[in-house]
């Protein structure tokens, strides 16, 4: 079995044998099927691109990984839990903000939490970010992916609201949940150019095929 350890901007994420895998905080359990491999400093979980957006734009080269072992993330459309509990593996001493507003997801993501004390789940609608403000601190990573028409506003909303200074937010941008019918990179253009005039600066757009179609992360961060 082939280890490499990559730097990650401060966080180790390991490839094992040419797969992704991060250090996993809850020995011996899976949460959405993935591999456990066990190697002499620990037990890993192999983080799935086809699952995960961030593991995705990981493979296609993504520059800012901001995620530190302490860092506080504010996750928005974390479902049943699959990319915050790669999240809660490398940021093992810090906290994930888990906003999700589907109760039928949110009760897997509470038995999740149950034994990940890293993840805080939130049954919480992202657009009314005024809703959950006595509930989350300033954090260091805002990371969206609602695949919703109004992606878009809800992120920038929450990152005037919640990040701190020197922050990064990952939006996750679905061409489809926009328009089904325009031509997908007119509609990134779009968006990015909304950000822009609203005081965002675009650090990186990463294209996630082959293995999400029509999907580009963006990386932002705030001109305070
Ligand atoms: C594409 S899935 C997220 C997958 C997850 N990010 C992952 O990688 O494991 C989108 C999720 O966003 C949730 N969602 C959509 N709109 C939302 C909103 N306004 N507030 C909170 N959650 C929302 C949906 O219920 C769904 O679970």
């Amino acid at each position: 079995m082939v280890e490499d350890i990559r730097k990650l901007g401060n966080s180790s994420v390991l490839f094992i044998d040419g797969h992704l895998a991060t250090s996993n905080l809850t020995p011996g359990r899976q949460v959405y099927g993935e591999r456990l491999v066990v190697l002499e400093k620990g037990e890993f979980r192999l983080w799935n691109p086809r699952r995960s957006k961030l593991a995705s734009a990981v493979l296609n080269g993504l520059d800012n990984f901001p995620f530190k072992d302490n860092s506080k993330v504010l996750y928005l459309g974390a479902s049943t839990g699959t990319t915050p509990s790669h999240i809660s593996d490398i940021s093992k001493g810090g906290l994930i903000y888990c906003v999700e507003f589907s109760p039928r997801m949110m009760r897997k993501l509470v038995d999740l939490a149950q034994a990940r004390p890293n993840m805080i789940p939130l049954l919480e609608d992202a657009t009314k970010p005024r809703n959950y403000l006595h509930l989350v601190e300033k954090v260091d990573v805002i990371y969206s992916d609602v695949a919703q028409p109004n992606q878009t506003e809800l992120f920038m909303n929450n990152m005037r609201l919640f990040l701190k200074e020197h922050g990064v937010g990952f939006l996750m941008l679905k061409a489809r949940s926009i328009d089904v019918a325009r031509d997908p990179a007119e509609i990134f253009r779009e968006e990015e150019s909304r950000l822009k005039t609203a005081g965002f600066r675009v650090l990186e757009k990463i294209d996630l095929e082959p293995y999400e179609k029509d999907h580009v992360a963006l990386v932002c961060e705030l001109s305070f």
